[in-house]
C-alpha cells in the first residue's frame, strides 16, 4: 500500500535564539528537516508535502535542495499540529494509501521504525509512536489499555496521575491519509493551548469506533531539537553512532572520537582514517585509501589506494582516482587527478583535469579565476610540473611534457616540449661581502634607514 508523508516544520523554534528556522539548523551538514526526510524517503513514499510557516522561504529553499520532488505548503497562522497537518490537505488531493505525521525538528527516526508502525496498521486505523524517555518533561502522555491506545493528553491538561505515565508521544502518527483529514476536521481546539491538537485524533477515532495503538522505540529515535544545548547533543549522538558505524564496516579510526563525519559519508573496508579528520557532506572514500591527520573532504571522491593528507583540503568536485597521493597544505577542487598523480606539497588544483602518473611540484597553482570568470587547466599523462610553476589558465599542458621551476605558463605547452617562462639568472662575483661591508660601515657611523 502506498505511503505518503507530512512533515511538521511550521513552528517558531524559539529556545533555539537564532535568526535561522530552527529546522534548518544542521547535525552532521544537513538540516534537520532533511534528517527527518531522508528517514521518511527510506519507505519510498508516492508524496511527500513539508509544512512550513516560520522562515518559510528559506525552509522551501533548503527542502527543494535536498529533493526537488516535495513540495512545500505554508500554514499561516500556526494553530496547532492538527492544523499543520490539515494545511497538507490539499497538496496531497488525490493521494491513496496511508499517511505518516513526521516532525522537522526529529532527526533520529529510523525507516525501521516507521515500517514496523506500517505494519501495524493491519490491526489499527491509528498507529501513534511512543517512547519512555529518562525524563517524560512536558511530553504528552499515552493512556493505553493493553494493546490499545485510549487517548493522548497533553501535559498542561494531564491530571498528576496522567502525569506518572512513564509512556510519551512522540508525534509520529500513522493512518490512512483519508481518514486522517477526516478526523482532523473533527477535532477541536477547546484545551489549555487553544490549539488544534494532532493528538485528538485519537478521541475521535475511538469515538467512530476505530481503534489506535502504540509502537514504541528508543528515546534515542525520536530525541527533538528545542534548544542549540539539545542540537549540540544530537551532533555528539549522530557523531558517536557513525563512528562506531564505520568501525563495524571495517574502517580503521585511529582516534575515532577526533573524527567528524557528515550525514552521508561512505568509507569502504579497510580505509585509514587519522586524527582529527572532517568529513563535510558528499563524501566517498574507498577501500584501502588513507586519510591522514587533520585534513578536510567536502564533495570529493578519493579512490583506491589513495593517500591525502596531513593537513590536506578536497573541496567539492575533486576526483581522486586510484593510489594518487595528495599531501600537506594542498587544496584541490573541482578537479579530476588521475590514477597514480603525485601533488605532495603546497599547491592548489582547481577546475582542472591532471592525467595519469603525472609529478606537481610544490608550490603549483593553477590560476583559475580571472576575477569574473573560471577557466580550466588540462594537463596530460606523464607530465613533470616544476615546483612554483602558475598554470594561468585556461591552458593545457600535453603529455609528458615539461615545466621548469618557477615557471608561468601562460600558453599551452606541446605534447613532449619543456616551457620555461621565468627571468634568467646573473651572477655576481664577490658583490654579497661589498654590500654587507658597505652597509655594516654605514652603522657604524650612526645612520639610520
Ligand atoms: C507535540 C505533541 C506532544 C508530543 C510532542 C513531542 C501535540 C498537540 N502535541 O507537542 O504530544 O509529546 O510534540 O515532541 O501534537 N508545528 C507546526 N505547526 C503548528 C504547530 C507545530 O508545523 O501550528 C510543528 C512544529 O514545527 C514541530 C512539531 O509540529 O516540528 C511539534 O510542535 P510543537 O509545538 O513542538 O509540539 P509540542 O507542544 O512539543
Ligand atoms: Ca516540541
Amino acid at each position: 500500500m502506498a505511503v505518503n508523508l507530512i512533515v511538521l516544520a511550521a513552528g517558531q523554534g524559539t529556545r533555539m535564539n537564532s535568526d535561522r528556522p530552527k529546522v534548518l539548523h544542521e547535525i552532521a551538514g544537513a538540516p534537520l528537516v532533511v534528517h527527518a526526510l531522508k528517514a521518511g524517503a527510506a519507505l519510498g513514499p508516492a508524496r511527500t508535502v513539508v509544512v512550513t510557516g516560520t522562515g518559510a522561504a528559506e525552509v522551501e529553499a533548503a527542502v527543494a535542495a535536498w529533493d526537488p520532488e516535495v513540495t512545500c505548503v505554508r500554514q499561516e497562522p500556526q494553530l496547532g499540529t492538527g492544523h499543520a497537518v490539515l494545511a497538507a490537505k490539499a497538496a496531497l488531493a488525490g493521494a491513496a494509501g496511508d499517511a505518516i505525521v513526521l516532525y522537522g525538528d526529529t532527526p533520529f527516526v529510523t525507516a525501521a521504525t516507521l515500517e514496523r508502525m506500517r505494519a501495524a496498521r493491519a490491526r489499527h486505523a491509528v498507529v501513534v509512536l511512543g517512547f519512555r524517555p529518562a525524563d517524560p518533561a512536558r511530553y504528552g502522555r499515552l493512556v493505553t489499555e493493553g494493546e490499545t491506545l485510549l487517548r493522548i493528553v497533553e501535559w498542561k491538561e494531564a491530571d498528576a496521575a496522567t502525569r506518572e505515565i512513564g509512556l510519551c508521544n512522540s508525534g509520529v502518527v500513522c493512518a490512512d491519509l483519508g481518514l486522517m483529514m477526516d478526523l482532523l476536521s473533527a477535532v477541536g481546539c477547546d484545551n489549555a493551548a487553544g490549539e488544534y491538537y494532532l493528538t485528538d485524533i485519537v478521541t475521535v477515532a475511538a469515538a467512530r469506533g476505530l481503534s489506535a495503538t502504540v509502537v514504541t522505540c528508543p528515546a534515542e529515535e525520536t530525541l527533538g531539537i528545542n534548544t542549540r544545548a539539545e542540537l549540540a547533543a544530537a551532533e555528539a549522538a549522530f557523531q558517536a553512532r557513525a563512528r562506531a558505524a564505520a568501525l563495524e564496516d571495517g574502517v580503521t579510526l585511529v582516534a575515532p572520537d577526533t573524527v567528524q563525519f557528515a550525514h552521508d559519508t561512505v568509507i569502504g573496508r579497510d580505509a585509514v582514517v587519522e586524527p582529527h579528520v572532517v568529513f563535510g557532506p558528499g563524501v566517498t572514500v574507498e577501500t584501502g585509501a588513507r586519510i591522514r591527520a587533520f585534513s578536510h573532504l567536502d564533495g570529493a571522491h578519493v579512490s583506491r589506494g589513495a593517500l591525502v593528507g596531513p593537513f590536506a583540503r578536497l573541496r567539492p568536485g575533486a576526483e581522486l582516482a586510484e593510489d594518487v597521493h595528495v599531501g600537506n597544505f594542498v587544496e584541490i577542487k573541482n578537479a579530476i587527478v588521475g590514477e597514480g598523480v603525485r601533488i605532495n606539497h603546497l599547491s592548489y588544483v582547481g577546475d582542472a583535469e591532471i592525467g595519469a602518473r603525472t609529478n606537481v611540484g610544490a608550490g603549483t597553482v593553477t590560476c583559475n579565476y580571472d576575477g569574473v570568470f573560471k577557466h580550466r587547466t588540462v594537463i596530460g599523462q606523464d607530465v613533470f610540473i616544476g615546483s612554483d610553476t602558475m598554470l594561468v589558465a585556461p591552458v593545457r599542458v600535453g603529455d609528458g611534457a615539461m615545466t621548469a621551476t618557477g615557471t608561468v605558463v601562460t600558453q599551452d605547452v606541446p605534447p613532449g616540449a619543456l616551457a620555461v617562462g621565468r627571468a634568467r639568472q646573473e651572477v655576481k662575483p664577490g658583490f654579497a661581502v661589498r654590500f654587507m661591508a658597505r652597509l655594516r660601515a654605514l652603522k657604524a657611523r650612526g645612520a639610520r634607514p
